[in-house]
């Protein structure tokens, strides 16, 4: 019990700790007032911390909130309520922590953002891919081979788990399910994208899976059987919990790599997508006021 308390009291601490490091990420006065609306949120979504706490630091008037692993800042945003949420990475601790949100805040919208590897030789480190479509690419049924026939992952066939409540012999799943991003946050996304200067916006495919794939051959499969621009572990996940609740959906990352045209990793694209996104969330709201 008294343990308990320690271990409570210790992450207080290391939250209160992570919002006073957000400096480096131009974070506002952050204070731990109770923020209560009868607008529905927006939710903002990161899996690691450097894909999260940039953001969490713009916001105002914050209170933190965790459920599991999962954490909740709620703040406001030109006065107007949005929640940061730091999931943690790959396809379950997204669909958690989107359902979880959607049950807990009624969000009128979430973004999905945060980093990705490039399957588009024409897409450089810090360029940055709208979801126009998002997909499952780790969602597959192997061919018909025996003991020692070995096995081919390029013949492998896309396997769309939404396609009916049947078993997996049944052919109508037999084809890639695409998630598509919500117009109106695609609409904002577009109208703000002069004011990002590292490289290029475009509206694309994001994939996603639980797999960080370096091979040149794999990602060119991918790309051409799925028509991906870039790869990530979550984005699929939440289009698809989303789409369960009816709860608008866009994906938005940033290429920190791109093995096909030599892109090393940079880190610092995470902090760079947020500030992108923030003036998506901006304009959204602008938006939605003067609908
Ligand atoms: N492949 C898969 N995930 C990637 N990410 C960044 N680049 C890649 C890549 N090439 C993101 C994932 C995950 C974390 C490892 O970084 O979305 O959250």
């Amino acid at each position: 019990m008294k343990n308990n308390i320690f271990k409570k009291l210790a992450s207080v601490a290391t939250i209160s700790a992570t919002l006073f490091m957000l400096a480096g990420c131009n974070s506002s006065l952050l204070n731990e007032k109770k923020v209560e609306g009868a607008q529905r949120p927006i939710i903002i979504q990161g899996p690691m911390p450097i894909e999260a706490e940039c953001f969490a630091g713009k916001l105002e008037k914050v209170k933190v909130e965790k459920s599991g692993k999962f954490v909740f800042y709620k703040g406001k945003l030109n006065n107007y309520p949005v929640i940061v949420t730091k999931t943690g990475k790959g396809m379950e601790n997204a669909a958690a922590a989107t359902a979880l949100a959607i049950e807990k805040y009624n969000p009128i919208a979430i973004i999905n953002q945060g980093t990705s590897g490039g399957h588009n030789p024409e897409l450089n480190v810090f360029d940055i891919v709208l979801g126009e479509r998002t997909t499952n690419i780790g969602s597959l049924k192997t061919t018909n081979l025996d003991e020692g026939q070995g096995t081919d992952p390029t013949t492998w066939i896309p396997m769309d788990l939404m396609a009916s409540e049947g078993s997996g012999s049944d052919d109508s799943a037999n084809k890639v399910r695409y998630y598509y991003g919500d117009k109106d946050l695609l609409a904002a996304a577009n109208a703000v994208k002069d004011t990002y200067t590292k490289g290029k916006v475009v509206e694309g495919t994001i994939g996603s899976a639980d797999f960080w794939n370096s091979e040149v051959d794999r990602i060119k499969w991918i790309h051409e059987i799925y028509g991906t621009d870039v790869e990530e572990m979550e984005g699929a996940s939440v289009a698809q919990i989303s789409d369960a609740y009816d709860v608008a959906f866009l994906g938005i990352r940033i290429l920190s790599n791109n093995k096909t045209n030599g892109g090393t990793y940079d880190p610092g694209t995470a902090a760079a997508n947020q500030a992108y996104v923030y003036e998506v969330v901006k304009e959204y709201i602008s938006m939605m006021k003067n609908k």
